[in-house]
């Protein structure tokens, strides 16, 4: 006698207790796999048929039930009843009410466990490409920007110590480079995704010899799992998902963070729209860049869900275990989270204001000491000795209590003959950038090269 209709009441005699009911339940958030896991059974149907389990009527009974189901979902008409495990067992309790006996030859040979797995990598599937689609449009954004205003020059830091002077497109698109290998790493994950565990049965595999080629087929994907134990419970394709997603926040979330420091009154480079800030309830004068802080703090739970699927994996017994169920909350709230992250990311930097006045003001002649070794350099001076006369220069302007910028030619030759009245020229922001032409760096022409290679590789995306 089945147990108030379990799937696996078979060998149960006393009830569940209601909390464990609850506990071991995951519709509340599988059920966003209702698709998956229809399209998932109506291609297993026909395998069955290919192999005489189900007859033509049978699966066509089925699949005309399964298409209803799909329909009742889709409308917001299906109801969860009390029991319905998950969404593979509130399907198919559907599916038995709408159609009947021929409901329960849909499992032959299946198990949840390669069930699951299959309507996770349709579902994930399906998902990255919206979030590549939202990545790509981050990056067109930033690209589309850092040509506008590509005359901004702004101070680069390192240690967070003004170092040297930038074009404010080249710090906008080094954000574009590490973007754009989230997108190349997005595809390389895609492909592990693409991979069908469908026929892998409980772990052991198929007995029916169903045709998986023929399920790969009609379930789009490039291959099927070539070992059913790896196949059922291989989680790698979530653990990578996870680390793919807090690499990218964590991309996002360095972004954010210089962009809140850039938009403190101290900086005042750029000012953060008001659609993506908040006031505050005491403090009148407040426009705080909520949306950045929380691209940041929203990172630390995208990690989080990463280590700890992780650490809910690492000493797993093969194959399936009930532990594998916590795969799904931490794949749906990374998805949401980033979709989330990457959406207000975009539109922070298509409404933000830059002040080019002040990230100018902010530029000091101390930054050009550098350029002052450059200089020494090209006169034939070796770098190393160049460095320590250009410290000179520094020094002495430190006793005369004047800029660097403001030694005469006469002072320069008194730490190094070499300087010459060509001197000046170090003096000119403009001219400190045009040096760095080299690919990658920060002169105009590099920084439309970076442009122009950024946009033939978006071009050339599907
Ligand atoms: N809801 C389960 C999960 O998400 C489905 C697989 C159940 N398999 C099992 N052997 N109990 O993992």
């Amino acid at each position: 006698m089945e147990k108030k209709g379990k799937l696996w009441g078979g060998r149960f005699t006393g009830e569940t207790d209601p909390i464990m009911e609850q506990f071991n339940a995951s519709i509340g958030y599988d059920k966003r796999m209702w698709k998956a896991d229809i399209q998932g059974s109506q291609a297993y149907v026909k395998a069955l048929h290919k192999v005489d389990i189900v007859t033509e009527e049978e699966m066509n009974l089925i699949l005309d039930g399964l298409k209803k189901v799909g329909q009742e979902w889709e409308a917001g008409t299906f109801t969860i009843e009390k029991g319905d495990e998950d969404i593979h067992t509130a399907n198919e309790r559907r599916l038995k009410e709408l159609i009947g006996q021929p409901a329960g030859k849909l499992h032959t040979g299946r198990s949840r466990n390669d069930q699951v797995a299959t309507d996770m990598r349709i579902w994930l599937r399906e998902e990255l490409t919206t979030l590549r689609h939202h990545l790509i449009n981050l990056v067109h954004v930033i690209v589309e920007r850092a040509r506008r205003d590509i005359d901004v020059l702004m101070p680069g830091y390192t240690h967070l110590q003004r170092a040297q002077v930038i074009r404010w497109s080249h710090w906008l698109l080094s954000y574009a480079w590490a973007l754009q290998r989230d997108v190349q790493r997005l595809q390389e994950l895609t492909s592990r995704v693409n991979v069908l565990p469908l026929g892998c049965g409980a772990l052991a595999g198929n007995p029916f010899n169903v045709d998986r080629d023929f399920l790969a087929k009609e379930l789009n994907f490039t291959g099927v799992a070539g070992n059913s134990l790896d196949g059922t419970s291989g989680r790698d394709f979530v653990a990578e998902f996870l680390f793919w997603a807090s690499m990218t926040n964590m991309h996002l979330s360095k972004m954010a963070e210089d962009l809140i420091i850039y938009s403190t009154k101290e900086f005042h480079f750029v000012q953060l729209a008001d659609a993506y800030s908040t006031g505050s309830s005491l403090m009148p004068q407040k426009k705080n860049p909520d949306s950045l802080e929380l691209i940041l703090g929203k990172s630390g739970r995208v990690f989080g869900h990463c280590a700890g699927f992780m650490m809910s994996m690492k000493g797993l017994p093969s194959t399936y275990n009930k532990d594998l169920q916590e795969d799904k909350e931490a794949m749906f709230d990374v998805y949401d989270t980033l979709m989330g992250v990457l959406q207000v990311t975009t539109g922070v930097l298509s409404t933000l204001t830059i002040n080019k006045e002040a990230m100018r003001g902010a530029l000091s002649p101390d930054m050009l000491a550098t350029d002052l070794a450059y200089y020494l350099v090209r006169k034939g001076i070796p770098f190393r000795d160049a460095h320590g006369l250009s410290g000179g220069c520094v020094a002495l302007a430190e006793t005369k209590m004047c800029a660097v910028a403001d030694l005469t030619v006469e002072d320069l030759k008194t730490v190094s003959p070499a300087f010459e009245p060509d001197v000046s020229s170090v003096w000119d922001y403009e001219n400190s950038v045009e040096q760095y032409t080299s690919a990658g760096g920060t002169s105009r022409s590099s920084v439309l090269q970076q442009i122009k290679q950024l946009e033939t590789w978006m071009t050339a995306l599907d």
